[in-house]
C-alpha cells in the first residue's frame, strides 16, 4: 500500500505554500529576461578574495583550525558575541554577550522568534505589504495576521508581536522616520506590544541621515537592554556575503536564553568555521569604505531605474523614492492586477518582477508590483521599465 503522505502532515504545513519569487528564480535566470525580480545582492561586490584569505588563515593555523572545525556553543562564537555586542552599542544599542544569539542568517532569527512566542491561531501584527519571508515563517507557526498600529490603525487586533524593517523595508524601499518611530513605541507602549524590528537593510542607505534603530530607541526609553520591548534581527547577508548564512538575534537575557533552546532543537548551532570567517570578515570589512562601494553600485541601479519610470511610465502609475535598500514598489493604475501584470511581463515582454499581492497579509492592495534594482545591468534598466510601461498601455 502506498503512503497517503498529505494525511499524514501536520496542520502547520497546510499554511505553508511555496514563494514566487522562488518560483520566478527560475524564470530570470533565462538570458534574455530583463530581471527585476528577486532581492539578491550584487555578486561582483562579494569580497571573495578576502572571503578566501580569513578561510585560509583559519584553516592553515591548526590551533584556530581545531576550534574552527569543532561543535561549538549553541548562543554562538563566543567572540563574534561579543564583537558584535560591541557593534549594537555603537548603533546606540547597549547589550552584552548574552543579549545576542548568532542565528543561520537573520531568516532563522525570524523563524526562532515566531517559535517562540506564536501558538496556533496567534496574531502577529505586520506591515501592509511586509516581507515574505517573515509571513512564510510566522505561517509555520499558524499565525494570524493585521496591520501594525499607526495614526491610520490605532485599534489593532490583540497580538503576540509586531514584526517591521524600519530601513528601506522589503518590499516598498520605504523607511520609518524617527517621530514615526517614536509614534511606533508609544502605540506598543500603550498596547504592551512587544516589536520585531528586522534590520536587513539598514547599512544601504545612500542618502539622507541615518535614524537610529528602533532598539536604541527603546533601550533608551527602558533604561537597558533587559527592559526593552524590541527585539532585532541584524544579518551580514546584504553587506558581506549571505552563503556564509551567519546572521543574529538581540534581545533581553531571559528571551535570549529560551531561544538558545530552540536554536539547539533546531541545528545545535551555526557552523563555527563560518562564524569565525565572519568575524574575521566583519572586522576587515564592515567599514565606510566597503559599505560606500556597494551603496555606490545600488544607488547607480536606483537612479537609473527611477529616471526610466519617469521618462517611460504612463500617468495613473506611482512609485516610491526610496532612499536606500534594494526596491522600489509600483503601483500600477487601479484595476491592474499585479500577478496577471507580472506574468504577462515575463510570458509576452521577458522581464521579471514581483507581484505586490504576495507581499501582504492583510488589506491587499492588488495593483502593485515591486521592482528589486539590485541586479539590474545599469544599460538594461531603461529598456525593462521601457517594455513594462508598454506592456501597461496595452493592457
Ligand atoms: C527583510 C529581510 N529580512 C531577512 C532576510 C533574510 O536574510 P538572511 O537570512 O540572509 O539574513 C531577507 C532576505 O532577503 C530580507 O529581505
Amino acid at each position: 500500500m502506498t503512503t497517503n503522505w498529505p494525511a499524514r502532515y501536520a496542520s502547520r504545513i497546510t499554511g505553508m505554500v511555496p514563494s514566487d519569487i522562488r518560483e520566478l528564480a527560475k524564470a530570470m535566470r533565462q538570458p534574455d529576461v530583463i530581471s527585476f525580480g528577486g532581492g539578491i545582492p550584487e555578486p561582483t561586490l562579494f569580497p571573495h578574495d578576502v572571503v578566501a584569505d580569513s578561510f585560509q588563515r583559519i584553516l592553515t593555523d591548526a590551533k584556530t583550525a581545531r576550534i574552527a572545525l569543532q561543535y561549538s556553543e549553541s548562543g554562538g562564537y563566543m567572540p563574534l558575541r561579543e564583537w558584535l555586542a560591541g557593534y549594537m552599542g555603537s548603533m546606540g544599542a547597549p547589550c552584552g554577550p548574552e543579549n545576542i544569539l548568532v542565528t543561520s542568517g537573520s531568516q532563522q532569527g525570524l523563524d526562532f522568534v515566531g517559535r517562540l512566542l506564536l501558538s496556533p491561531g496567534d496574531t502577529v501584527l505586520v506591515e501592509t505589504p511586509t516581507y515574505i519571508g517573515a509571513l512564510r515563517a510566522f505561517d509555520a507557526c499558524e499565525a494570524k495576521y493585521g496591520a501594525l498600529p499607526s495614526p491610520e490603525n490605532p485599534n489593532p487586533p490583540a497580538a503576540k508581536f509586531g514584526y517591521l524593517m524600519p530601513d528601506f523595508q522589503n518590499p516598498q524601499g520605504t523607511s520609518l522616520s524617527l517621530a514615526e518611530r517614536e509614534d511606533l513605541l508609544d502605540r506598543a507602549e500603550a498596547l504592551d506590544l512587544p516589536l520585531l524590528e528586522d534590520s536587513a537593510y539598514e547599512k544601504l542607505r545612500f542618502e539622507g541621515t541615518p535614524i537610529p534603530p528602533l532598539i536604541a530607541l527603546a533601550i533608551k526609553r527602558a533604561g537597558g537592554i533587559e527592559k526593552s520591548r524590541v527585539l532585532y534581527t541584524g544579518t551580514f547577508s546584504k553587506t558581506i556575503v549571505p552563503s556564509l548564512r551567519v546572521g543574529w538575534l538581540v534581545a533581553p537575557s531571559e528571551v535570549i536564553a529560551k531561544l538558545i533552546l530552540i536554536k539547539q532543537a533546531a541545528d545545535l548551532h551555526t557552523s563555527t568555521l563560518n562564524q569565525m570567517v565572519m568575524m574575521d570578515l566583519a572586522q576587515r570589512m564592515l567599514n565606510e569604505q566597503h559599505l560606500n562601494h556597494i551603496r555606490a553600485t545600488y544607488k547607480r541601479r536606483r537612479d537609473v531605474t527611477l529616471a526610466a519610470l519617469a521618462t517611460h511610465m504612463p500617468p495613473g502609475v506611482s512609485w516610491t523614492k526610496p532612499e536606500g535598500g534594494l526596491y522600489i514598489w509600483v503601483t500600477l493604475p487601479p484595476g491592474v492586477d499585479g500577478t496577471a501584470f507580472a506574468t504577462k511581463a515575463l510570458a509576452e515582454n521577458r522581464v521579471a518582477v514581483v507581484s505586490g499581492k504576495s507581499c501582504f497579509a492583510v488589506n491587499t492592495v492588488p495593483n502593485t508590483i515591486r521592482l528589486s534594482f539590485s541586479l539590474i545591468p545599469e544599460d538594461k534598466a531603461e529598456e525593462g521599465v521601457k517594455r513594462l510601461a508598454e506592456l501597461l498601455r496595452r493592457i
